[in-house]
């Protein structure tokens, strides 16, 4: 009797906990009325998705409804008029691989956590995944896709992460759509049995993600244009856009200046051969680094890496170099 009892009350518990799909948990959020709309619009489709238990555990990152009104004003159109393909890219590239909370986001700084999402074609994901991540997220099969890097808030305010896809929408040709779309958007965690679901969990984006695409298209809109000039006088686009597992240490507009412009006044070759020195074969997330790690640039020099304080203070350098900017995808 007792145990018929205890049985049934863990029964119990266990459906009123964990019992909802993705869609009745969302349905709870007033600020997700958009996005359950555009469930109930392509629920073949995203049943089949979300309802795909050999994919679980995932973290969705549920956009918004100010997530939908910058999509309808960069691309001057909604959700209904987006391309079934288009969506399902979309949609996989906001399922993250694993079950997330607030605590796996870090501190802030250069700390965070690079996720792989479940966006696999090969459009979207000219990459491989490495041992140490495929290890950490369950296999090279669940973790081949595309990722994102997530980190906490150094800002001070509770409760607001920024989510950092890429730098900025190059890919899109048109200037308005440029200027309008930045995908460090924010991610708002939620804590507790409210963001459980079937398949995991979820959280709350104010933007929509924006799949990488080439180094070229990355570097400029990201503004680095004396990357981009030195980039340009060389020979090496090509090169860079067309590899898989490239790692690129991009220095900055003042690196350029405080080096003595190597960008107008080296040679060449000269040129070629130092921006090859920071080209590095294989895909280096900062989360994967640790001091003393060394790497061989496609110059054929050794770069080195550093690591120096803890959390939002973590400092990373590359040789002499600091990195002002991790994870730009
Ligand atoms: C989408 O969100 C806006 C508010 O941003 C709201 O006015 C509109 O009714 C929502 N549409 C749906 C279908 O929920
Ligand atoms: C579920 O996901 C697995 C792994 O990605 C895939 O092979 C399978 O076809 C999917 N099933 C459905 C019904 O989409
Ligand atoms: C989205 O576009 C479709 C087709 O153009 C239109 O019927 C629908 O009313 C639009 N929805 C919103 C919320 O603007
Ligand atoms: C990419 O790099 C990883 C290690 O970082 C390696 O395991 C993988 O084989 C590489 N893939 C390609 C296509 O070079
Ligand atoms: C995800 O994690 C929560 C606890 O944070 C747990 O309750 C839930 O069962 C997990 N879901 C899956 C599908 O692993
Ligand atoms: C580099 O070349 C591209 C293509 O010719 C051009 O669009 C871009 O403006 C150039 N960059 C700079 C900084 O001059
Ligand atoms: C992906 O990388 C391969 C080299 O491994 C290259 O040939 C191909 O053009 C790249 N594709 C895209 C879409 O960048
Ligand atoms: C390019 O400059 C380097 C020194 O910066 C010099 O050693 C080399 O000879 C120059 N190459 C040419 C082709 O002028
Ligand atoms: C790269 O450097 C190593 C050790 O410094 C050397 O043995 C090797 O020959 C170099 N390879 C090339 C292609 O220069």
């Amino acid at each position: 009797m007792t145990m018929l009892r205890l049985i049934l009350l863990s029964l119990a518990l266990a459906l009123c906990t964990y019992g909802q799909n993705l869609r009745e948990a969302l349905s709870k959020f007033p600020e997700l009325s958009n996005f359950t709309a555009f469930y109930a619009n392509n629920d073949a489709l995203a049943n089949s998705f979300f309802g795909n238990q050999s994919l679980y555990p995932v973290t969705f990152l549920a956009p918004n409804n100010k997530a939908f009104a910058g999509l309808q004003s960069q691309f001057g159109t909604n959700m209904t008029n987006v391309p079934i393909d288009a969506l399902l890219a979309l949609v996989q590239y906001h399922t993250l691989v694993s079950n997330l909370t607030k605590q796996d986001f870090g501190n802030g700084g250069t700390e965070g956590i690079t996720v792989p999402t479940m966006l696999n074609n090969a459009r979207d994901n000219n990459r491989s995944v490495g041992v140490s991540m495929a290890s950490r997220f369950g296999g090279e099969g669940k973790a081949a896709g595309q990722v994102v890097f997530i980190k906490g808030d150094d800002s001070g305010s509770p409760g607001r992460f920024r989510l950092m896809s890429r730098e900025n929408n190059g890919g899109q040709p048109d200037s308005s759509v440029r200027s309008g779309l930045s995908s460090n958007v924010g991610i708002l965690p939620i804590e507790g049995s409210e963001g459980v679901w079937d398949g995991g969990r979820f959280h709350i984006v104010d933007g929509l993600l924006t799949p990488p695409t080439t180094c070229a298209s990355t570097i400029r809109a990201a503004g680095l244009v004396n990357l981009d000039l030195a980039l340009n006088r060389s020979s090496l686009w090509s090169a860079l856009d067309g590899s898989k597992n490239i790692t690129c240490l991009g220095p900055s507009n003042d690196a350029f200046i405080n080096a003595g412009n190597p960008q107008s006044v080296l040679n060449e070759s000269a040129l070629t051969g130092a921006l090859l020195f920071h080209t590095l074969p294989e895909v280096a997330y900062s989360d994967y680094l640790y001091d003393g790690q060394e790497f061989r640039s496609l110059q054929n020099f050794t770069v080195r890496v550093s690591i120096s304080g803890e959390s939002s203070n973590k400092e990373i350098r590359f040789n002499n170099a600091k990195v002002v900017e991790a994870n730009v995808l």
